[in-house]
């Protein structure tokens, strides 16, 4: 290591800043405008969402990349008023309206040039994004959330170390540095800074020093004690447990935008204890007439109609389990409570499998015992114990707990 070396490290640290500089700006100027595509957002919003979204199918295609599929002329004329462009025998717009069910798109004549502009801007601006909880229409495309979330840590990871290791060689760089020149000065040093200077990095010594060893025995203890604690605390719990089903059953579509009520399925949920998997035959109230789905077109639905006409019940995978040892009750919580679905299985509306949202420990069931309010409403079983919470004195509303459902008895026969 020379003071060469130094300069160059220093020459190419500075490269790599201008280097970044450069390249943010760059980008800074290809982003759309950003004005013409606010503008767009709040047009689609209040004309196109009813029907579209960018990246999955709705009542019409997602709209992800259309104006690299059409060029602007076409996509003018098809919103200001879509069926002209069908009269017109224009082979694409036939074979779309054909595969749409010859669903109507509504006409927008009154759209000025620039609205269309800023719609189509704002289509272009999302379809850069990647779908947020929104999959893609492609099954082929998972999206890929949880992966991006790890790369960015690693990319944050991997860069630290490089910082790491940049400072670690500038130290080195500057001690080299500075040994050289004190050596030359050695006659003008006293004994003892003598010795510092000649002292050898002897890698043998540190490894059999005391301190040394205490450092590494700790750092080994902690990660073990962290591990088996990790491990301890996720013992059975199956939070985000998100298992294949044997038929792409999809409550987002159903649920979601079909808003299908939930009880009209799961029957069971305000009258008994158990919930329940509905049987083949609610599907074929409706799978009698249809046929063919958004995704799988029609091959999801055979797998429907075939269970049915077979009579062999379709095999769904359980996702939300306890053990024998706990009671679960869900009139109980809801019908009794009031407690809303999505309260304890999240927004199973927006999923397309269903996947257990929260943890079902005894830590969550206790916690919401403490904190929910027992539902009064219309319940006089509750007015004499209200009244005597009342006059308790105690703050706030009448918990869970206070009515004893932290009680061991309540949830273990
Ligand atoms: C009432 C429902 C509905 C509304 C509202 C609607 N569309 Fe459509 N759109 C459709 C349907 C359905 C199709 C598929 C073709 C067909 O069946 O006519 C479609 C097709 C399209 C296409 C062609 C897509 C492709 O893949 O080539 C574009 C572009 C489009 N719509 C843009 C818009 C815009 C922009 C708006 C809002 C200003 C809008 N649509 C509002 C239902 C709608
Ligand atoms: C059209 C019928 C239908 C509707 C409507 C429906 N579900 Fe389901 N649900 C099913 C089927 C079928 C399964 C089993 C397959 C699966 O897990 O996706 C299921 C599974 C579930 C599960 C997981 C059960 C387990 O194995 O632990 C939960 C929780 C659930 N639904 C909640 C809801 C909620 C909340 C709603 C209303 C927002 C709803 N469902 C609406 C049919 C339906
Ligand atoms: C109230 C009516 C109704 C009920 C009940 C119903 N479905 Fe559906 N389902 C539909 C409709 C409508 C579609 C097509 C939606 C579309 O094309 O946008 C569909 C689509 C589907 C698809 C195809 C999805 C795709 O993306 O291709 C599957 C699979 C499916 N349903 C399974 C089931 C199962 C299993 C049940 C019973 C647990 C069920 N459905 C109950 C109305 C219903
Ligand atoms: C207080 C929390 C809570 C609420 C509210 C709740 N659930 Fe559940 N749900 C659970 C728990 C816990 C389980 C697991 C039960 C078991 O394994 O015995 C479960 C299981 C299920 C199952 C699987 C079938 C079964 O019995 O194991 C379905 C389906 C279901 N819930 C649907 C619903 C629907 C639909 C609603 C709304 C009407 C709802 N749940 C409201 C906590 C809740
Ligand atoms: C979202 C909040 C919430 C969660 C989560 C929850 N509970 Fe509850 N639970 C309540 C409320 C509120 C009541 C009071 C219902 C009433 O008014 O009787 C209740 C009542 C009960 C009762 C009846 C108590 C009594 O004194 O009669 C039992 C048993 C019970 N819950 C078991 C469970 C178990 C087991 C779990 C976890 C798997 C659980 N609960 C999770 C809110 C919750
Ligand atoms: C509100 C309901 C509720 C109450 C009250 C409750 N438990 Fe639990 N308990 C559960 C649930 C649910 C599980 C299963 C949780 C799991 O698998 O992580 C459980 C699990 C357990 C287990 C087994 C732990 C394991 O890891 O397998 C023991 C032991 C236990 N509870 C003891 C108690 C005692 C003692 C009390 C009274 C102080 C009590 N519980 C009160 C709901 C409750």
């Amino acid at each position: 290591m020379s003071k060469t070396s130094i300069s160059n490290l220093v020459s190419r640290l500075s490269l790599l800043i201008i280097l970044s500089f450069f390249f943010t700006t760059v980008r800074a100027d290809n982003a759309p405008d950003k004005e013409l595509v606010s503008q767009g957002e709040v047009l689609f919003k209040e004309n196109c969402k009813s029907c579209h979204a960018v990246h999955s199918i709705e009542v019409g295609p997602a709209l992800k990349d259309v104006s690299k599929r059409r060029d602007a002329k076409w996509l003018a004329a098809w919103i200001r008023n879509s069926s002209l462009v069908i009269a017109s025998g224009d082979k694409y717009a036939v074979d779309l309206y054909n595969k749409f069910n010859k669903a109507q798109m509504t006409p927008f004549p009154t759209f000025k040039d620039q609205e269309i502009t800023a719609v189509l801007a704002y289509i272009d601006a999302e379809s850069l994004k990647t779908p947020g909880d929104k999959p893609p229409v492609d099954d082929k495309n998972p999206p890929k959330e949880e992966v991006k979330d790890d790369t960015t840590s690693t990319i944050i990871l991997i860069l630290v170390v490089v910082v790491l290791i940049l400072v670690l060689t500038t130290l080195i760089v500057f001690l080299s540095v500075i040994k050289r020149f004190l050596k030359d000065k050695e006659a003008t040093l006293s004994e003892s800074d003598k010795e510092l200077v000649n002292q050898k990095l002897d890698l043998v010594v540190v490894v059999k020093s005391k301190m040394f060893i205490t450092i590494v025995t700790l750092l080994f203890v902690a990660i073990a004690v962290r591990a088996c604690w990790l491990g301890a605390l996720s013992i059975g719990v199956e939070q985000n447990y998100e298992p294949v089903q044997p038929i792409p059953f999809s409550h987002k579509l159903h649920a979601g935008d079909m808003k299908i009520n939930c009880n009209y399925c799961h029957t069971g949920t305000y009258k008994s204890k158990q919930d329940n998997i509905p049987s083949v035959n609610i599907c074929m109230n409706c799978h009698t007439h249809v046929k063919e789905g958004p995704k799988y077109g029609k091959e999801g639905i055979a797998q429907v109609v075939k269970a049915y006409e077979t009579g062999a019940p379709i095999k769904w995978v359980r996702v939300h389990n306890l053990p024998d040892l706990a009671y679960f009750n869900h009139s109980q919580h809801t019908t009794v409570a009031g407690l809303e679905c999505q309260k304890c299985h999240g927004p199973i509306e927006e999923m397309e499998v269903v996947r257990q949202h929260s943890p079902l420990t005894m830590g969550w069931c206790i916690n919401c015992h403490r904190e929910t309010a027992v539902n009064s409403k219309d319940n006089a079983y509750y007015d004499k114990l209200l009244k005597l919470h009342a006059d308790s004195k105690k703050k706030g509303d009448m918990t869970a707990e206070e009515i004893g459902a932290t009680d061991c008895s309540k949830c273990h026969y």
